[in-house]
């Protein structure tokens, strides 16, 4: 394997003198050639960097102990940790008096994600205008997202000034236009620059063809402008990476800083758990360091064996990060694939994974005006404010106050992409001193007064696959030879606990929550629950799954081909779905996830309604759940 720098590493450190910013723009407002001008211009070409780079991790590699080769590679595995894919390219050049980072995003469809991944290091933004179209929709776009993401510095570069003469008026309506929009977005510098990037007007030197122009060259702006880089100042936070235990004797919490700095002889806590220590020592890569700041992977020993994991925040006693289970938060979101509230994400919070759902949207925000807007749901690219809540809670600081500690991002659990980037506002209370109650019956002793083992049954399948049929005569079976049983089915949950809800694919999601959460409820009292419902959604399903014991959950597929479904038909719903009578008709224009573990399928055009019914009771009693049966009963 080779090391390489990692970006982590390459990123990580705010130095003195290191600025990284970000170009915002589509490739036709000549982003490529404004970032490839700034390179030749610099003369300093990254992969020359990259090797000095790569050279000197190989040497630091060499030190010895597997703990080395450790902190070396940290930084490369966050950056891969991430859940990210990462479409933005880093490059790096330097003049005489600053280095640069610039994250060049790609300015295609997916363009939000990638923007708001390069975003979320940068401390300014260019923003590329086409001198001829003047600001638009995603000028503004990026704007906003930037400021969510808290950049406080913006270039206004108002690029191929060329083609309109060079033209004053063109550019002063430019930054009206554009000063105008932003008033509101909290920047704390924007600077208006004409420019030719194809030309090199105004991006390294001054241009001669703009006398009214007096403000710098980009170059010369990128130089001099104050980025207050006061991550060190921050309170200290450490978020855990991995517990390094080489052998017996040693034990260390390896992390990068998040913010603020410490000293041997500190004392830390655990955010979650409020357990403190004191810092004996900060070991690195280069040996063992009297202080470690703000972007440094280190790893701390401690002089008490405390009770820290992978995820654990550490931070001062006196400056203790929020802990919370639920918050509000802004949310762009990234994914093809429509925000679903009640669906089960993956939330990565510094180096946290925890599951977590959206429980409302407060409002979504119009790019253009900045308007609130009501929504039931974000599509791609658009920004939400929402309520979160996760299932275990975790240590954070609102986003203004700290940018690391304050983003976290959501992933799809099927697909395992970003689908999401959030920013936390504040945490919620609403759940605060509510406390599981000890019950002295529990589920155990009600399932051994039921002689049975409960479980869920869970039939999924099209609408008239034959799924109710099905259930329907196993619970007859069953209440026959005296077993306790319950038949959840989604007609029938609809006409009550779930009359508020209809057939958009939020709505399936609510159902299926809801009823999830009952059939936990049967399990409990020691039932076996019949659930019937079409589910179409792996993620829902594979929900309830987790909401009880492995073993307690059966999912039966009821495959039956949607031609015969339809030409069955029983409630007459498909004539009028095809008819386009009913809208979002599963199988006809809303999907059918086919189930892909299920622990038994039907194919009921080669298996009756009886004969399914005995396979289903056959497998519940070789799992189980039938001992108190009366055997020729059934
Ligand atoms: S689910 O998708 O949310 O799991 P559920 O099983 O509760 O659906 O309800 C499905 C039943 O509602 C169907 O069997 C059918 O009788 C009825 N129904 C009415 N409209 C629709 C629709 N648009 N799509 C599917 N089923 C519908």
């Amino acid at each position: 394997m080779t090391i390489q720098p990692s970006l982590a590493e390459m990123l990580k450190p705010r130095e003195k003198g290191l600025l990284r910013f970000l170009t915002c723009g589509s490739v036709d407002d000549g982003k490529s050639t404004l970032i490839g001008r700034l390179l030749y211009d610099s003369k300093l070409i990254f992969e020359d960097q990259l090797a000095t780079l790569e050279k000197d991790s190989r040497r630091h590699g060499t030190t010895g102990e597997d703990i080395d080769f450790a902190l070396l590679v940290d930084g490369l595995e966050a950056e891969r940790e991430q859940g990210i894919t990462i479409d933005v390219a880093y490059r790096f050049f330097s003049t005489a008096r600053r280095s640069f980072i610039v994250a060049d995003t790609p300015g295609h469809e997916q363009y939000t994600r990638n923007m708001a991944t390069g975003a979320s290091t940068a401390d300014l933004a260019v923003l590329m205008i086409d001198a001829r179209k003047g600001v638009l929709v995603q000028t503004k776009r990026h704007a906003t997202i930037c400021s969510l993401l808290g950049i406080r510095h913006i270039v206004v570069a108002v690029n191929k000034i060329d083609l309109t003469g060079h033209d004053r008026a063109v550019f002063e309506r430019i930054v009206a236009d554009f000063t105008t929009f932003a008033a509101n977005l909290g920047f704390s510098s924007i600077q208006p620059i004409p420019m030719s990037a194809r030309y090199g007007d105004n991006v390294s030197a001054r241009s001669g063809n703009m006398s009214w122009y007096h403000g710098p060259s980009l170059i010369e702006h990128l130089e001099s402008v104050d980025i207050e880089s006061d991550a060190a100042r921050k309170p200290f936070r450490l978020a855990v990476q991995w517990v390094n235990r080489p052998n017996l004797d040693f034990r260390g919490f390896a992390g990068t800083i998040a913010s603020g700095s410490i000293r041997p002889g500190d004392t830390i806590v655990v955010a979650s758990s409020g357990k403190s220590s004191t810092v004996t020592r900060i070991v690195t890569a280069d040996g063992d360091l009297d202080e470690a700041r703000a972007g440094e992977a280190v790893t701390l020993t401690l002089a008490d064996e405390i009770d820290a994991a992978r995820g654990d925040v550490f931070a001062r006693p006196a400056e203790r990060p929020e802990v919370a289970d639920q918050f509000a938060a802004h949310l762009i979101w990234m994914a093809e694939e429509a925000m679903l509230p009640g669906r089960s994400y993956m939330m990565r919070i510094g180096t946290k994974f925890v599951p977590a759902t959206v429980t409302g949207i407060a409002h979504k925000i119009d790019v253009n005006t900045q308007e609130k807007l009501a929504a039931r749901t974000l599509v791609l690219n658009e920004i939400g404010v929402v309520n979160v809540a996760t299932a275990v809670p975790v240590a954070f600081d609102p986003y203004r106050d700290n940018r690391e500690t304050g983003a976290f991002i959501l992933i799809d659990r099927t697909t395992n992409q970003t689908a999401a980037a959030g920013m936390i506002d504040v945490a919620l209370r609403r759940a605060t001193n509510v406390h599981r109650q000890a019950q002295s019956v529990d589920k155990a002793a009600r399932a051994r007064l039921k002689h049975q083992k409960p479980a869920i049954l869970w039939f999924t399948g099209l609408s008239g696959s034959g799924k109710s049929t099905i259930a329907n005569i196993v619970e007859k079976r069953l209440a026959a030879v005296g077993h306790h049983t319950m038949l959840l089915d989604g007609d029938n949950m609809r006409h009550g606990l779930n009359k508020d809800l209809g057939f958009t694919d939020a709505d399936r999601v609510e159902n299926i929550r809801r009823v999830g959460e009952v059939a936990k409820l049967f399990v409990e009292s020691g039932t076996i629950v019949l659930c019937s419902f079409i589910s179409p959604f792996e993620a829902e399903r594979s929900l309830v799954r987790g909401m009880v014991e492995a073993d307690e959950f059966i999912e039966v597929f009821v495959d039956t081909p949607l031609e015969d479904c339809i030409k069955r038909d029983p409630k007459g719903l498909y004539a009028k779905a095809l008819a386009g009578q009913i809208r979002n008709f599963t199988g006809i224009d809303s999907p059918y996830e086919r189930p892909a573990d299920a622990e038994l399928v039907i194919r009921t055009a080669e298996t009756g309604s009886e004969a399914a019914a005995e396979a289903v009771i056959k497998l519940l009693r070789a799992r189980g759940h039938l001992e108190g049966e009366i055997e020729e009963g059934l």
